[in-house]
């Protein structure tokens, strides 16, 4: 039977670089039929119907019905896949506060719509920023579906770490396995390399041959370019990441879906916002970056490491951006 997925802001950006993607079974594989559904705003909606044209137009063998709606009990009507990329951005002169409020307005009602309608088996995947925070909000309010349903994307942040590393050791980004995003998808972010492995050896111990001392490099120039990595597009590009964030969000569902021993070995993680249920020190309900390995279709958090002091104040910082956000989005009577 097919899997239906929803999209929301499937007229913006990303959602055209996404929509292509899964029809042509990117996501899900080759042999697993799709039914899409398109939720949009009303102001998003010729967008998202000129995207479905182009579904047509593509005349894909997977894809079985595109239906494109403003209306949330539609959209989310049997979903076994949601994928929530539509979201507020921050405008001019706009606090964080206010962006959190704007999005809680989105998040909340999509939480409950999915609740409501979705099928029993709902994953949901959060891209719309700020994304940790959005996915809380979303679980908090879908009553009876478990919080261990909704996670964040965090994978665009491992893919660029990881092809970092590659271009630093000038080794196929193939080899380089293990790298760990922890905490906010945010300039806070923390990416470990303490455990990954570059043609199975030691990341480190080859990169000491490259740069001498790694512990300057990784503070210097690995951790600040990849936390700012989205600046940097925007600068070179004109334009926010969307192809990038369009293959992490496919690379994560893929793993969630299918597993993560697929690709990285039954020994393997990635790295996802999960509910946290203290691992790690992560206060109980946050929605964090950890590393995960996707077991018949659940995220499990990979226990049992112990973090470096370096590691774990980095760690602490970002965790503590995320529970002030929580904070900000509880004083406002939402959660
Ligand atoms: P965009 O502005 O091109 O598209 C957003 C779309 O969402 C618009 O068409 C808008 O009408 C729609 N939308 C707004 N509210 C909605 C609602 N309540 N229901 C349904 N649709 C709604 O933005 P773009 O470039 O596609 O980015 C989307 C989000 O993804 C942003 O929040 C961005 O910050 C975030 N992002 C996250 C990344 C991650 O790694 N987690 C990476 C890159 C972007």
């Amino acid at each position: 039977m097919a899997t239906t997925i929803t999209l929301t802001g499937a007229g913006g950006q990303i959602g055209y670089a996404l929509l292509f993607r899964i029809a042509a079974g990117d996501m899900l594989g080759p042999d697993e039929p799709v039914r899409l559904r398109l939720l949009e705003i009303p102001q998003g909606l010729r967008a998202a119907e000129g995207a479905a044209l182009e579904l047509q137009d593509g005349a894909f063998e997977l894809l079985e019905h595109v239906e494109v709606t403003d209306d949330p009990a539609v959209g989310f009507d049997g979903a076994n896949l949601a994928l929530l990329v539509g979201a507020r951005p921050r405008g001019p002169g706009m606090e964080r506060g206010d962006l959190l409020a704007a999005n809680a307005g989105i998040f909340g009602p999509q939480g409950s719509a999915i609740a409501a309608h979705a099928a029993s088996d709902v994953r949901v995947t959060v891209v719309g920023n700020p994304a940790n925070t959005n996915a809380l909000i979303a679980a908090s309010a879908a009553d009876g579906v478990p919080a261990e349903r909704f996670s964040a994307l965090t994978r665009l942040d491992e893919n660029r770490a990881r092809a970092q590393l590659a271009l630093a050791l000038d080794a196929p980004v193939a080899s380089i396995r293990g790298v760990t995003i922890w905490g906010n998808h945010s300039a806070t972010q923390f990416p470990d390399i303490s455990r990954a492995s570059v043609d199975g050896e030691p990341v480190a111990e080859r990169l000491a041959q490259r740069v001498g001392d790694v512990r300057a490099w990784l503070e210097g120039t690995f951790i600040p370019r990849v936390a700012r990595r989205g600046a940097e597009i925007i600068d070179v590009r004109g334009s926010s990441s969307v192809a990038s964030a369009a293959n992490a969000t496919i690379d994560h569902v893929r793993d969630w879906t299918g597993g993560t021993d697929r690709r990285h070995g039954p020994d393997g993680w990635t790295s996802a916002g999960v509910v946290s249920h203290g691992e790690y020190g992560v206060p109980e309900g946050l929605v964090s970056s950890f590393p995960v390995r996707a077991i018949d279709g659940d995220w499990r958090i990979v226990e049992g490491w112990e973090p470096d002091a370096p590691a774990r104040a980095r760690m602490s910082a970002s965790i503590a951006e995320l529970a002030e956000e929580r904070d900000a989005v509880r004083r406002l009577g939402v959660l």
